[in-house]
């Protein structure tokens, strides 16, 4: 589209159900927030959005696993994500979240809108069901063997031992992972889009009218989807959570999280609209706006398919003009797996690399799976940022810093040569943005390095600090030099937010419009006082490099553990040191509350050997009436210690059990008190 009098901007909303990654990042927080910043620097209307996908079977897999609430699950980690953004400079105008009640109320009533038109047809079908849980079960809740490898826990739509993609009547030996009984087929009514109907109207408006400007890994998705035939899809479940179907005979139904999330885009426009004072209208409804949907490549489908059905189905709203969707990003050549922890987590990097948010916008944008998947290596990582950001970029800087304060106390000299790099200052601002406006990142980032390379060379090949030149000749070498270290700075900030900020502070000065960037070729006027130099990046040192591989070897060891979950192996004894331990069988006889504390219970036990005192971290697993009698293995030698002010002689034996609560370690047949373990 030319011309466009506002954008709308949306990323991917990410399920709440954990912390992001850098495929997240890489896929499409990453360039959208590039685009998004260079638009505003254009003086463009832009509305960017986000926020968090807070319904479907993601969160409640998850609030299972971890025997809690989707609620709860929704509540930890929308906040986290939230925050990450954030501190990741991931500039949005607002970032919203699912569970809003205006988005609940939007997403009803487009699904009203479009029932009451007679868009959805009603179709009966047979589903999986837990007549115990008396519930219907996603496929993700039917566990069974897989028939391909045999793997005893694979998933009804997916193995997750061999890869393979499954259906749930697949599975050998089927069973509910809600209750353990085997599902039976029970009939249900859901409501479907019958895409098979917007065939022509999604050839002429992708194959055609996008076939020159959508990305071809997303158009051949897209083609493909649509030669293989498209058929009816249901656009609401049987679940209990979501947003609640809104017709009187669809009890226990919500509607199909694909329908909802991306009208979670809508709702998010309308709350930041009110917040700002603005009409939403507009951004989704006038045909002069630009939207633009950064999203995964597993989510294309539903971006160039599904929702544009649905808008126009609806028929109020604008179709996106482009969606410029990423393929993935590996790590350490492997597949990023939420599941297998294999991931660089975005929080647990700001935590480790305090003050380097660009330096992984950097690394990331500079590798963008913008064609084909890519693959992120902590190796690479810091090659790019010891030769890069800091052998050419922060190098230029620090050199034209440095001189311009030691030959002219950081006072901008005169023009006094005409360089022919001063004129070709703004056909980089020039070249980024065409880039930028094509979706291409990492040619824009390599553009913007490539004027750092210019300003290095420069320097090498005018060499100011040389005796013979005069000093005529040495001010107009700085002058130039100050003005591509000025156009370096300009240009950093879509990409380099952070480091702009510290860079504009250094040179005294503001960020310009984007247009006139285009058109100058003089940044800082002679006269100009810059300030003193910071540090932009240092060096990664092997170290710091060293302990990130080491915490993902130590992920993978524990992925080959046959119970994953379980905590990894300590550091090895010997048999001298087993044979040290003295265990005991005893039993409890008294038993109280230790005051003041939340989580401990004193008690008398009988070992054998005698009646002693123990306290243990164990009320919120037990009782004290419940622990009185019960036969419990004890460790007799181990040195005495005081635990809020009482002399505790020994320790009870506790497993952990899944749900995070403790069972006592016992023998299997009741034996006498003194009896010895080992
Ligand atoms: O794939 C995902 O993580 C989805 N939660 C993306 C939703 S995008 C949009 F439709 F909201
Ligand atoms: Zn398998």
């Amino acid at each position: 589209m030319n011309n466009p009098k506002r954008y709308t901007v949306t990323t991917a909303l990410p399920y709440a159900n954990g912390p992001i990654h850098i495929g997240h990042l890489a896929g499409v927080y990453v360039p959208a927030d590039i685009y998004v910043r260079y638009l505003r620097r254009k003086g463009m209307d832009v509305a960017f959005i986000g926020g968090s996908d807070e319904h479907g079977i993601p969160i409640t897999i998850r609030a299972k696993k971890e025997g809690t609430t989707p609620q709860a699950i929704v509540d930890r980690y929308h906040s986290l994500i939230k925050e990450t953004m954030k501190r990741l400079g991931i500039s949005y105008d607002h970032y919203s979240r699912t569970s809003n009640p205006i988005h609940h109320k939007n997403s009803a009533d487009f699904f009203l809108n479009l029932y009451n038109k007679g868009k959805f047809t009603e179709e009966v079908s047979e589903q999986f069901y837990d007549p115990e849980a008396k519930e219907f079960l996603a496929d993700r809740y039917i566990i069974g063997e897989c028939p391909v490898c045999h793997f005893m826990n694979a998933y009804g739509d997916q193995c997750e031992n061999c890869g393979s993609t499954l259906s749930p009547a697949e599975l050998i030996n089927p069973h509910s992972a809600l209750s353990g009984s085997t599902p039976i087929l029970k009939e249900t009514k859901n409501w479907y889009l019958p895409l098979n109907e917007y065939e022509d109207f999604l050839k002429e408006w992708i194959l055609e009218d996008h076939k020159d400007d959508w990305k071809p890994n997303v158009y051949g998705q897209v083609k493909s989807w649509i030669d293989d035939g498209l058929k009816p899809r249901a656009m609401t479940r049987d679940l209990n959570w979501g947003v609640k179907v809104p017709l009187p005979d669809a009890e226990g139904k919500v509607l199909y999280v694909w329908f909802d999330a991306p009208i979670g885009y809508i709702s998010a426009t309308q709350e930041w609209a009110q917040e700002v004072g603005k009409d939403w209208k507009p951004y989704w409804q006038d045909e002069d706006t630009k939207l633009v949907h950064f999203i995964g490549k597993d989510n294309i489908v539903f971006h160039c398919i599904i929702f544009p059905c649905m808008l126009r189905a609806h028929g109020d709203y604008i179709l996106p003009d482009n969606v410029p969707a990423n393929e993935f990003m590996n790590l350490e050549n492997d597949k990023i797996s939420t599941s297998r922890n294999w991931a660089v987590w975005a929080h647990e990097y700001l935590d480790d690399f305090p003050g380097q948010q660009d330096v992984l916008r950097y690394v990331l944008a500079a590798n963008l799976p913008e064609n084909k998947d890519n693959n992120f290596t902590w190796k690479d990582f810091q090659t790019k940022n010891n030769s890069e950001l800091v052998g050419i970029l922060g190098n230029f800087i620090n050199r034209v810093m440095v001189l311009s304060h030691k030959y002219y106390d950081g006072k901008v000299p005169e023009k006094t040569v005409e360089f022919d790099e001063l004129n070709q200052l703004k056909d980089f601002a020039k070249n980024i943005g065409a880039y930028l406006e094509k979706y291409e990142f990492r040619n824009a980032l390599h553009e913007y390095m490539n004027l750092a390379r210019l300003g290095n060379q420069f320097l090498q090949i005018q060499e100011p600090w040389k005796k013979q030149h005069k000093p005529e000749e040495v001010k107009g070498i700085m002058y130039a030099a100050v003005q591509i270290a000025g156009m370096l700075a300009q240009l950093s900030e879509p990409f380099l937010p952070f480091t702009a900020e510290k860079l504009n502070k250094m040179f005294n000065m503001e960020l310009k419009d984007w247009n006139e960037l285009e058109n100058i070729s003089e940044i800082l006027p002679a006269g100009h006082k810059l300030n003193e130099a910071e540090l932009i990046f240092s060096k990664i040192e092997d170290e710091t490099i060293d302990a990130q591989i080491q915490k993902l070897q130590n992920t993978k060891t524990k992925n080959q553990m046959t119970n994953p979950n379980a905590e990894a192996q300590r550091d090895e004894i010997s048999f001298d040191d087993f044979t040290k331990i003295d265990m005991r069988t005893g039993t409890i006889l008294e038993a109280e509350k230790v005051e003041n504390a939340d989580k401990l219970i004193k008690m008398k036990v009988d070992t054998g050997l005698d009646v002693r005192t123990i306290v243990s971290g164990i009320a919120q697993s037990f009782t004290t009436e419940e622990l009185i009698g019960k036969q419990v293995t004890v460790l007799v030698n181990l040195a005495p210690r005081k635990i809020k002010g009482i002399v505790s002689q020994g320790m009870l034996l506790l497993a952990d059990k899944e749900d995070g609560k403790l069972t006592f370690v016992v023998p299997e047949e009741k034996t006498s008190n003194g009896q010895g373990i080992r």
